[in-house]
């Protein structure tokens, strides 16, 4: 036989050939688009670690969900910003919060229809201390308590699925909220809302620019005892199947880059359907190259989104969903 017999470089001779050999594929419609909403009227406040994010009052919030259904993007994740924050997190499950308010005004569009409104649901933006459940002090030591957080967290999800989210996803990390959460949203009537479980969330230094953007910075100790050691891919197995066992309906990674191999591995033993999230200082880092000239963003942009679909993510929440789908 000739050498080489098998030249795998014919595949690659022109950009339909490669077209046509392309394994995996990137699409508006698998992306989300997080979204920070604070109180006020035609606030656009921007993130300095985060170019091209806003902190968004309800109105402005609204121009994005326009602009990101006519571009096809899957769905938004809401987050929000309160004016006031306490001990115990009140304004996430409250009635007239300020996610609760967004949501009825988007679902309200017609540009909703196109798309997938997503509540996120914790504690660490309403609460005065920035953790995400409720702190118990002991003198020195605190200890962010499980259960009593739980009971919260599911009263918050029931609130956000009332005011119309088609999704809702817990990205506290306590044990037991997805049980919880559905008993919760079953009470209230929403029997349909699907739970989106952050079912493997590791304790990242990458959430760094979005606690800035969400003002939710633990006031003392960090999250550690809540989200997972990075070093830990059979723990995040583990997570994952007490979550589908609870009732998660699907489940999303975090952060995306530095825990492909998780990304993969869960995608290799669970069915269910699986989204990363592209965390802010995974966007910052790119930018930060990008501003310096260091990297080309639209080649890097999309090859960052390629890594983690090929990692076996159905969808990804990024903050460059726009830009994403902008390209395709
Ligand atoms: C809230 C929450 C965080 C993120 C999503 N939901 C912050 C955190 O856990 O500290 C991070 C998202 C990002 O970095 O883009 N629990």
């Amino acid at each position: 036989m000739e050498f080489p017999a098998t030249r795998l470089r014919r595949l690659r001779s022109t950009p339909a050939m490669r077209s046509l050999v392309r394994e995996t594929h990137l699409q508006p419609g698998a992306l989300i688009y997080p979204l920070f909403i604070c109180e006020g009227e035609g606030v656009r406040r921007p993130i300095s670690s985060m170019p091209g994010v806003f902190n968004l009052s309800i109105d402005e919030a609204l121009k994005e969900v326009e602009e990101c259904a006519s571009l096809g993007v899957g769905g938004v994740l809401l987050f929000g910003i309160p004016d006031s924050k306490d001990e115990l997190g009140t304004g996430a499950y409250a009635t007239d919060g300020i996610v609760q308010r967004a949501i009825k005004a988007i679902k309200a569009t017609k540009a909703a229809q196109s798309l997938v409104t997503i509540a996120d649901v914790c504690l660490c933006e309403y609460t005065s201390h920035g953790h995400c459940g409720v702190v118990a002090r002991d003198g020195e030591h605190y200890s962010v308590e499980n259960d009593s957080s739980v009971a919260l967290i599911a009263k918050a999800a029931a609130s956000l699925a009332v005011a119309g989210a088609d999704i809702v996803a817990p990205s506290d990390m306590m044990d037991g909220r997805i049980a919880a959460i559905r008993l919760a949203l079953d009470d209230a009537g929403k029997q349909n809302t699907p739970i989106m479980s952050y079912a493997s969330k590791f304790a990242s230094a990458f959430y760094g620019p979005f606690r800035e953007a969400a003002g939710s910075t633990p006031q003392f100790g960090d999250r550690r005892t809540y989200q997972m050691d990075g070093a830990n891919l059979r723990e995040a197995m583990r997570e994952i199947e007490q979550d589908v066992a609870e009732g998660a309906d699907m489940l999303l990674m975090k952060p995306a880059m530095p825990y492909l191999d998780v990304v993969r591995e869960a995608r290799n033993r669970f069915d269910l359907p699986m989204g990363a999230y592209q965390v802010s200082g995974e966007y910052s880092m790119l930018h930060a190259a990008f501003e310096r000239g260091w990297l080309e963003p639209e080649r890097a942009m999309l090859e960052s989104l390629l890594g983690i679909r090929r990692a076996g993510a159905d969808f990804i929440v990024t903050y460059f969903a726009k830009d994403a789908a902008k390209l395709l």
